[in-house]
């Protein structure tokens, strides 16, 4: 009995570290949106930024449009390492490799699961 209280402790433990951590890192992720996206995609990723809502086309509604290149974590890494080719969405291959996945987890935070 006491082992299996043990267990159980030590699992809620271990899944509320790896969410502090996944927590962690889409606040690190909207942060990074904020000074490198947010122009375009706008405060809430609707596509109406200060910038964005005179694009045509509009940049993607990052919540709720259909991503071309595919919207796993990877994917949304490599968009935003590579860009999309002939479109304003261009590449941050500036961005650091963690701040690239950081931002990617953001974005995935955001759509509608
Ligand atoms: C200069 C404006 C601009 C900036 C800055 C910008 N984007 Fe975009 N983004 C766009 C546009 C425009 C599109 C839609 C391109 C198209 O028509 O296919 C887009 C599309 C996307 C898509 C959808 C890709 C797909 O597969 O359909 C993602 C994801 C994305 N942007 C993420 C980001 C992230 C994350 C950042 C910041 C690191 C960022 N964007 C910065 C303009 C921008």
């Amino acid at each position: 009995m006491k082992t299996a209280a043990f267990i159980i402790i030590a699992i809620a433990t271990a899944s509320s570290l790896t969410y502090a951590k996944d927590a962690a890192l889409v606040a690190k992720g909207k942060a990074i949106f904020k000074v490198n996206c947010e122009t375009c995609h706008g405060e809430k990723a609707d596509g109406m930024g200060p910038a964005g809502q005179y694009m045509s086309p509009h940049p993607r509604n990052l919540v709720k449009d259909k991503f071309k290149a595919g919207d796993s974590t990877a994917q949304i890494y490599n968009t935003v390492t590579n860009g999309l080719p002939n479109t304003a969405m261009v590449g941050f291959p500036q961005l650091t490799d963690a701040d690239r996945h950081a931002v990617a987890a953001y974005v995935k935070s955001l759509r509608a699961h």
